[in-house]
């Protein structure tokens, strides 16, 4: 019985955990994936897109990588290599990527690929939302060829890069609250949920034991700061992975969503109004909580489809 695959780009700034949901994706029979771009974030949009084009030489694909934007709309670029290290993905020595980049700029690759697909693609985001945000808002007839966005970031309950902001939105603010007011169909797979989402030491190595892939992504784990070894490690990013093909994991509810992008304290927060004080119309599918143990066993499983 033949599959039928959703096709999505991934834009992303691998990044340890964006590393696993682009292995996951490449590999999972459900997904296409059409395109990788890429976006400063953890680490500046030069090593993103050497770490895209890296992965996909590792993985034995032909998936085409595009550079996008090297620093948010409005503010100048910060580094966060302290989570990923130095390249962004510290740990494995992978060979120099051969591949040549897409010729265009990642927004003008995505709007190309967009406007010739035959059908809608979704969109899936798992670093900041700098090349969404420019995409919707230079193209907006690209509006109509877009399946659905699902995103990592945001928070309904806590933030990681400050006590209330998640490190994707507080990254590009202004571009979250382009993409959360775009009116298009956004699902929202946050920080509270996608800290849970944790590798026990007992599923790294099972991975690490199950085949090259499993190698290569124990030796990013030593170095990867988000959580721990120990404690488990979380895996933000391949959440929106899982939430494509798996959404009974997930539990959600609609709910109107903006974004901070003035407060000393609070920028870059996503406002989750789960019990509509504004009024607003719903504009964002919320996840609110995931099945752990089923997630972790889904993940193991899809790693062990890799090379
Ligand atoms: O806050 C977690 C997000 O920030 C993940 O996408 C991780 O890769 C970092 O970009
Ligand atoms: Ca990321």
């Amino acid at each position: 019985m033949t599959v039928q695959r959703i096709p999505i780009i991934i834009d992303t700034d691998p990044g340890i955990d964006d590393a696993v949901a682009i292995g996951v994706a490449l590999h999972h029979e459900e997904l296409e994936v059409k395109l990788i771009s890429t976006v400063a974030g953890n680490v500046d949009v030069d090593k993103t897109t050497n770490n895209a084009l890296k992965l996909v030489q590792f993985f034995d694909k032909f998936t085409p990588v595009a550079r996008g934007a090297s620093k948010p709309l409005c503010t100048e670029y910060e580094d966060s290599s302290r989570i990923h290290g130095e390249s962004g993905m510290d740990g494995y020595e992978f060979p120099e990527a051969k591949a040549a980049i897409h010729q265009e700029h990642a927004v003008n690759a995505i709007r190309q690929l967009l406007m010739n697909s035959e059908e809608k693609v979704t969109l899936v985001p798992i670093g900041p939302l700098t090349n969404i945000a420019l995409l919707l808002s230079l193209y907006p007839e690209c509006y109509f060829r877009i399946e659905r966005i699902v995103l990592m970031g945001g928070s309904a309950n806590g933030g990681n890069h400050t006590q209330t902001a998640e490190y994707n939105i507080f990254a590009d603010p202004e571009a979250a609250k382009i993409v959360f007011s775009s009116g298009l169909d956004v699902t929202m797979v946050g920080l509270d949920v996608t800290s849970k989402a944790t590798l026990t030491p007992d599923n790294v190595i099972a991975i690490r034991d199950q085949n090259e892939t499993g190698k290569m992504m124990y030796s990013l784990f030593q170095h990867y700061r988000g959580g721990s070894l120990k404690t488990g490690l979380k895996m933000h990013d391949l959440c929106a992975i899982a939430y494509l093909v798996k959404p009974e994991l997930f539990t959600t509810k609609k709910c109107f969503v903006d974004v901070e992008t003035a407060g000393a304290y609070t920028r870059g927060t996503t406002i989750v109004d789960q019990k509509n004080r504004y009024q607003q119309p719903p504009n964002t599918t919320v996840c609110l909580d995931i099945d752990v143990e089923a997630f972790r066993m889904w993940a193991v499983k899809c790693l062990a489809a890799a090379r």
